[in-house]
């Protein structure tokens, strides 16, 4: 299939993947009112068009939290990403670095940091749930720490996972479902071979590496549902902001009351999230979130967002509505499920090359001259 839109990578994904993750990866709770929002409320936002403005020199490169960035675009935390492709959080570590973009690695991943670590050659960001075993949290906080980890991005809105009916379907959950992944193993032979059997262990390294046995995956939704803490409070990030040397970015935020709640608890960073509409259903969608939220603690820390992001002009967007930085999360999965490390290499390379052409159509050269003057 020839891939020349960011938005290919989907049906590339979908394509090879079994469907129990794909569809885990492409689908959200509930209804998926808010997994639409996102994406409606981005085409919502116009950019001006300017004329005659010399934008022949224009650059992307970003600073965010006293690192040099080729753009201001990170990718986001997400679950099971080694089981989309064969080790998948190593290939997109590499990709990652190649384009200088960072990496966010989750909780939740396949491989665990250190490997991770390794195949970026560099520290990268990590992302923390807190589970019912508190005794992870600290083993995580110190085992990043040691691994020069300095950017911690901690969830804050899973303290529960949302309804995703989605998975009770594919079989990633519900009645049979090792059976159902069995059978619909053998009916994705590329993706059988290259991850099913090529890329094990299937496990969730972070976990595993701390409790020094294999974490069974056989149930991960149920595994989520009984690990996860919900009794966290914002005297968690207290522990945490004490704890933790380097900045502490909260994600999860749609609030601006818990914004500035964020802010009080001493974060350098957030993230204003619905989790791409895979939380609370019916949420507002992220583009709507942003103007209030930055407008309200813009001044004291480091907006940034996620949220169905998938294009270069969805990027400016954001930036446009007042983020210094934008997360990718599904954009980059699915070209990390349908091209390995290739695949996010060119999804980034897309995701700059419309970046540039929506600035220079927009008549702006820098990523600090992107502000709500570019709306229309
Ligand atoms: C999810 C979690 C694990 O959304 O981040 O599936």
């Amino acid at each position: 299939m020839i891939i020349s839109s960011p938005t290919d990578f989907r049906e590339a994904a979908r394509r090879r993947l079994p469907p129990f993750l794909f569809d885990y990866l492409d689908g959200g709770a509930f209804g998926e009112e808010t997994l639409a929002a996102n994406r409606a409320a981005l085409a919502e936002v116009h950019p001006r068009q300017r004329v005659l403005r010399n934008v022949s020199d224009l650059s992307l490169k970003t600073r965010l939290f006293g690192e040099d960035t080729a753009m201001p675009v990170m990718l986001a935390p997400i679950g099971l990403g080694g089981m989309m492709r064969q080790r998948g959080e190593l290939q997109v570590a590499r990709a990652a670095r190649a384009a200088q973009v960072p990496y966010i690695l989750s909780t939740v991943s396949v491989c665990p940091l250190a490997d991770v670590i390794e195949a970026s050659g560099a520290p990268i960001w990590f992302q923390l749930y807190v589970l019912k075993d508190r005794g992870f949290m600290r083993h995580a906080l110190e085992r990043a720490q040691a691994l020069g980890v300095t950017k911690l991005v901690f969830t804050v809105d899973m303290p529960l996972p949302g309804a995703r009916y989605r998975d009770a379907h594919s079989g990633m959950s519900g009645p049979a479902a090792p059976l159902r992944r069995a059978l619909q193993a053998m009916t994705h032979p590329r993706w059988s071979l290259d991850v099913g059997l090529m890329g094990r262990p299937h496990d969730l390294g972070n976990i595993s590496d701390y409790r020094g046995m294999p974490t069974d995956l056989s149930d991960y939704i149920g595994w989520l549902g009984a690990n996860f803490d919900p009794s966290i409070t914002w005297s968690d990030l207290e522990w945490i902001r004490d704890m933790w040397k380097g900045e502490m970015i909260v994600k999860g935020i749609l609030d601006p009351e818990d914004a500035r709640d964020a802010v009080r608890f001493g974060a350098d960073g957030l993230v204003v999230s619905n989790h791409g509409g895979r939380q609370l259903d019916g949420a507002l969608a992220s583009a709507r979130a942003l103007p209030a939220i930055a407008e309200a603690v813009g001044k004291d820390l480091t907006v940034l967002v996620d949220g169905g992001v998938r294009t270069g002009l969805d990027v400016v967007r954001m930036l446009a509505l007042g983020a210094k930085g934008v997360l990718l999360g599904r954009a980059y999965v699915y070209a990390l499920a349908a091209g390995g490390e290739a695949g996010v290499a060119r999804l980034l390379d897309l995701i700059a090359q419309g970046m540039q052409v929506t600035m220079a159509l927009g008549g702006v050269t820098s990523v600090e001259d992107i502000g709500p003057d570019l709306l229309a």
